[in-house]
């Protein structure tokens, strides 16, 4: 239907029965306030039929998965980073998040464990058999004593990881109830531009993930990184709805997972959202033993104990 046409016919009915044009403006209050009515009304029959109000998704677990065996870094949540275990710096920083209800460490490794107890984690002890930190994580819960709707995967190898970056992904993941993971980008140094260990990711209109990938993406018609482009870095920190966590280490391999190496994509590849936020973030990764000299020199220049 033509809503201009709609639109003159009402308006020449009520000029023809009502000259007054206040009287048009409080019949469209009128209509208004009725809709506004059922609105309500419909929102309160909700309300009661859900029972009391709760917050979607409102019990939260941090998880740090840690385990010693490393093929590029043997023992690396136990190197000192000024002084400080690194496992436990980013414990500490992930208590500073006000999102979290509890946060554990998940490990393999006594070692790990009694570390992490002497400086008052709390501590799951998981199977060396785990393949990747997610299936750690699902162990973990599994043994945890109470229920969780929202699990977060911190790595354990981002000392300097905000806080305010977990309580971003854990809000992103209650605000989107399509969403069953969400996750964190931020800008991308273009000196990274073509670093395949530097995962670049895409997002529509609506922050859903679109697609992530070691090459550079979106791809520049002259074959150059564009140094106008906000090209984004994945994050690796993520979280989950725990009932997907369950589904997702379920899921079989996809192939643009397998081609990629990249877990996340058969998320995607299954048709399943993902909610991304962009943050401000300088990425801190520990992979080597040389960026624990890279991060200590970052940490005194910015004056951190
Ligand atoms: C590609 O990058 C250049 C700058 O390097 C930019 O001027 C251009 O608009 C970009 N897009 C296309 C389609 O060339
Ligand atoms: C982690 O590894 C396990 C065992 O190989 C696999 O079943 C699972 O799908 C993996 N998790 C994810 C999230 O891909």
């Amino acid at each position: 239907m033509n809503p201009k046409a709609l639109c003159s016919s009402s308006s020449s009915s009520s000029s023809s029965s009502l000259s007054s044009g206040s009287w048009n403006t409080s019949k469209v209050w009128i209509v208004h306030g009725i809709v506004a009515g059922v609105a309500i009304a419909a929102a309160i029959g909700a309300r009661v039929y859900l029972g009391p109000v709760k917050k979607f998704r409102s019990r939260v677990v941090g998880i740090i998965p840690a385990r010693f065996a490393s093929s590029r870094f043997e023992g690396k949540p136990l190197v000192q980073i000024l002084g400080k275990p690194m496992i436990q710096r980013t414990w500490e920083r992930a208590k500073l998040a006000t999102t979290l209800d509890h946060i554990v460490v998940a490990t393999d490794d006594e070692k790990i464990a009694e570390c992490c107890r002497s400086f008052g984690a709390d501590v799951i002890m998981t199977s060396e058999s785990c393949a990747n930190g997610t299936e750690r994580c699902y162990e973990a819960i599994q043994k945890l004593e109470k229920k969780y709707d929202v699990v977060v995967n911190i790595q354990g190898d981002e000392p300097l990881v905000e806080p305010e970056i977990i309580d971003g992904i854990v809000k992103a993941l209650q605000e989107a109830p399509d969403a069953v993971f969400s996750t964190a980008v931020t800008s991308l140094k273009l000196e990274d531009a073509f670093d395949p260990n530097r995962v670049k990711c895409v997002v529509d209109n609506n922050g859903y993930a679109i697609y992530f990938s070691r090459g550079l993406i979106p791809f520049n018609k002259s074959g150059k990184a564009n140094p106008q482009f906000p090209y984004m870095l994945h994050l690796g920190i993520q979280s989950y709805d725990t009932k997907f966590l369950k589904i997702y280490r379920e899921l079989k391999p996809t192939p643009l997972q397998l081609e990629e190496d990249l877990e996340q994509l058969k998320v995607l590849e299954n048709g399943y959202k993902m909610k991304v936020i962009k943050v401000d973030h300088e990425a801190h990764g520990v992979d080597t033993p040389e960026d624990v000299e890279k991060i200590e020199a970052l940490m005194r220049e910015l004056n951190m104990s």
